[in-house]
Parts: structure tokens; C-alpha cells; sequence
């Protein structure tokens, strides 16, 4: 049977990045994926470039930007190996890099830089790698984790859980970290498909659908007035639904049955211009819409209601009311989401009380560590769920 200091399972970003540290801190590590390549999900990561971290994220109050049953347990980690570490690392490797939107952060060229950044840390750390090779079973006995795999049996004192959520199965994901956590008896919240566009029911969508591929910036909110989420972001119409930043944002708060409620012209005060329309024109509604709204939406608004198809200087100020209202406190009720097919990440996950937020260990269970996104540990859109999986693997890999 070989032998090495710590096995890390899953060549992902968390998995990689684990490694390859912990390699370069001395310790002899074996990385085992079952997918062929490493690191899919970052190549196919920010359209292509890789949003690999964000400048906003305040590791002093990481429940801004992470979700779970305990936002700050992320605190240690974040504060330890900071967004601010991991660009230096970007530079040291001359990849060039840009901000975009609300501090993201994404490469110039491509997300192979990335992968190739990975591929060099685990390189520089001495990590060997066995991929594609698939985990039959782990033993734990004396202190050590025997794993049956592909390749033969291997074992080492520490035992690396880095294989990710349920989100995109057609290119490597699978529940093993959550069987794994079980086996242990570990608890896992349930896990459920996040930042993921949101269905509506057929016929109630049928007059949107024809929105599809329409974009424009809104409000979007759910949840009580206690616990409310709201987000300013781009709205995207799609032929089942909603997607887009705003939709993505909101759909990791949104619980099945809850309303949300949208303000398609947010900061217009519409009421307020219709009326002020009326007094002065004799263009259609559809037209004064037009201004505060893209074209396309405030034709197909319009054609909800025989008042509002008019010119403003004739429609009553109850139907102008009225129209505002739904236009800026647009409420629906989402059928479900589009699943883990298209959900960019997995909301849940081992319950972060079972693991040290120092280390990532499980607190029962002596050198067995969970690390990036199959934490219950979930990140707003943005870069946020890449520098957990760097912190995470960062500070993991100083206590194995
Ligand atoms: P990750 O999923 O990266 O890696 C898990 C690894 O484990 C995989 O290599 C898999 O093959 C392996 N594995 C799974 N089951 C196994 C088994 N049974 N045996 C062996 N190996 C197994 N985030 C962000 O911050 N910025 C961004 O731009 C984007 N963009 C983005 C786009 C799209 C389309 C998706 C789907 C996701 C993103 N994300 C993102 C989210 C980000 O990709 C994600 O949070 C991280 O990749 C999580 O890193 P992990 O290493 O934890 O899992």
C-alpha cells in the first residue's frame, strides 16, 4: 500500500490549491480526481476568463457576501488567506487580470491561466496526481484513512475532502463529500441548487416569453420584512423564466413558495412621470414607458390591460396607478428553479458546526477535512465562491 502524509480527493479549485500548498509546506501529497481533466469548473468559470476573487469581500463580516446556517464560521479562513493574498499569487504568476462590476475580478485572456496557476503550485509542492481514478471506499483504522481506488489501495493519517456541490453533474459533480461526512456521521444541511435562473409555469409565462433574451437593470427582492435580500443587478428574461445577475443573486435566499417582487424601473418614481406625461402629451402609454423602460418590455407590459393601451392624455390616473404599481412592484411567485444543471454552485453542505473553522477538520473526527464549496458555505456571485475554495485549501492545508 503507498503511504503519504495527506490524500486530497477532488482537483477542483479548492482541491488543487490545497495541495499544491501543502506540497510546498514539506508534506508528501497524493491528489485524486475520477474526472480526466482538473479544475473544469474553473475553466468554464466568468464566461470563460475565471472571476477568480472580489475586492469588497470584508473577511470581518463575511455574512455580506457568504450564506449557510453560519455565515461567519468563513471569517477564519477569509481573514487568514485574504483576496488580497491570492492576487498577489495572480501576479506573481503574470497573469493579467481586470475589475469589472462591484469589485470581481476576472482574468484577461482566459481561465486556463488559472488552471495552469494550479497545476504550478501543486508542481512546485511535489503533489502527485491520480486522474482519472475513481474512489471505491475509505477505512478509517489506527489513525490512518485507507482508500480504495482505481489505481490500488493508498493511505494516509489526513484525508482531504475537496469534491465540491451537486451543480453541473455532466462535467464531474457527484454527492461522494456529502456520503463521506455521512459515513463519519457528519451532519450535511440539505443541499439545494443556488445562484441558478428561476421557472415559471407555462401558461402564466406565456406573455413573458416573448421577452426572452431581453436584459435591464431592476431591483430585486424576497424573503419577510425581518429577513429581506435585496439586490440591484441586471434582469434577464428567459423563455422558462428568470435569469441573469439580479435573478442568480436572489435565487440562493429564495425558499419554494416565497414571492419576489421586482422593480422594473427602479429609482424612476413612474407614477409621478406618467402623470406629469398626461399633462403635456398625446404619445401612447407604450411610448412614455419607453423612457424608462427598454421598448420591448413596455410593449408587451401595455398589452395586459385594454387601459393602458392608449394615449397617456386619455388613460384615467387610477389605470397610470396602476400600471406604475405593477411595473415597480411587479410580484410573482417562481414555480422552482432550473436545478443543479444550471446552478452555478450547491447552497448546504457538511454543517460547518461539525468542523473546526480554524482548520476545516472535523471536530469527531481526527484528521478528516471538508474544504471549499462542499462546506455549507455559499457565496453571492462574483468571485466569492473561488476565494472560499482558496481560503478554505489555504488554511487547511497549514494544519495537515
Ligand atoms: P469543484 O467543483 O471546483 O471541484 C470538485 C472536484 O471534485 C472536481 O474536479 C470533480 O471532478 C471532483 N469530484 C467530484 N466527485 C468526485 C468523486 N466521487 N471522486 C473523485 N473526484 C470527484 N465561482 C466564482 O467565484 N467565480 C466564477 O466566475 C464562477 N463561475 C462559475 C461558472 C459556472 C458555470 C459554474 C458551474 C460555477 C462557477 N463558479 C464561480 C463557482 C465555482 O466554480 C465553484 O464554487 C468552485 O469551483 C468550487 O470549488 P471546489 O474545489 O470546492 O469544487
Amino acid at each position: 500500500m503507498q503511504t503519504y502524509d495527506a490524500i486530497v480527493i477532488g482537483a477542483g479549485a479548492a482541491g488543487l490549491f490545497c495541495a499544491g500548498i501543502a506540497g510546498q509546506l514539506g508534506l508528501k501529497v497524493l491528489l485524486i480526481d475520477h474526472a480526466p481533466q482538473v479544475a473544469e469548473k474553473v475553466r468554464i468559470s466568468g464566461g470563460g476568463r475565471c472571476n477568480f476573487t472580489n475586492r469588497e469581500l470584508d473577511p470581518r463580516a463575511p455574512h455580506k457576501h457568504f450564506l449557510g446556517e453560519n455565515p461567519n464560521f468563513c471569517r477564519s479562513a477569509l481573514s487568514r488567506y485574504t483576496a488580497q493574498d491570492f492576487i498577489a499569487l495572480v501576479q506573481r504568476h503574470g497573469i493579467p487580470y481586470h475589475e469589472k462590476h462591484k469589485g470581481q475580478l476576472f482574468g484577461d485572456r482566459s481561465s486556463q491561466d488559472f488552471i495552469r496557476l494550479l497545476l504550478a503550485e501543486c508542481e512546485a509542492g511535489g503533489v502527485q496526481r491520480r486522474q482519472p481514478c475513481a474512489v471505491h471506499g475509505i477505512a478509517f483504522s489506527a489513525g490512518r484513512y485507507e482508500i480504495q481506488t482505481d489505481g490500488g489501495p493508498v493511505a494516509a493519517p489526513a484525508l482531504v475532502v475537496a469534491t465540491g456541490g451537486l451543480s453541473i453533474p455532466q462535467i464531474g459533480a457527484s454527492d461522494f463529500g456529502y456520503r463521506v461526512a455521512r459515513q463519519f456521521g457528519l451532519r450535511v444541511v440539505e443541499p439545494r441548487p443556488a445562484l441558478v435562473p428561476l421557472t415559471f409555469d407555462g401558461e402564466a409565462w406565456a406573455p413573458y416569453a416573448q421577452l426572452a433574451g431581453l436584459s435591464l437593470p431592476v431591483r430585486i427582492e424576497t424573503g419577510s420584512k425581518k429577513e429581506r435580500m435585496a439586490f440591484d443587478e441586471d434582469l434577464l428574461f428567459t423563455h422558462r423564466g428568470l435569469s441573469g445577475p439580479a435573478v442568480l443573486q436572489i435565487s440562493s435566499y429564495w425558499r419554494p413558495q416565497a414571492p419576489l417582487r421586482l422593480d422594473l424601473a427602479p429609482g424612476a418614481a413612474l407614477e409621478d412621470q406618467l402623470r406629469q406625461a398626461k399633462a403635456g402629451s398625446r404619445k401612447l402609454i407604450a411610448n412614455e414607458l419607453a423612457a424608462h423602460v427598454p421598448a420591448r418590455l413596455a410593449d408587451a407590459w401595455v398589452r395586459q390591460d385594454a387601459g393602458w393601451q392608449r394615449p397617456v392624455n386619455e388613460a384615467s390616473d387610477k389605470a397610470l396607478a396602476a400600471l406604475a404599481g405593477r411595473l415597480s412592484g411587479w410580484e410573482l411567485v417562481p414555480t422552482g428553479t432550473e436545478g443543479y444543471r444550471k446552478a452555478e454552485v450547491t447552497a448546504g453542505g457538511v454543517d460547518t458546526r461539525e468542523l473546526s473553522s480554524q482548520t476545516l477538520e472535523a471536530q469527531r473526527q481526527p484528521g478528516l477535512y471538508f474544504i471549499g464549496e462542499v462546506v455549507d458555505v455559499t457565496g453571492w456571485l462574483g468571485g466569492y465562491n473561488f476565494q472560499w475554495a482558496w481560503s478554505s485549501g489555504w488554511a487547511c492545508a497549514q494544519a495537515l
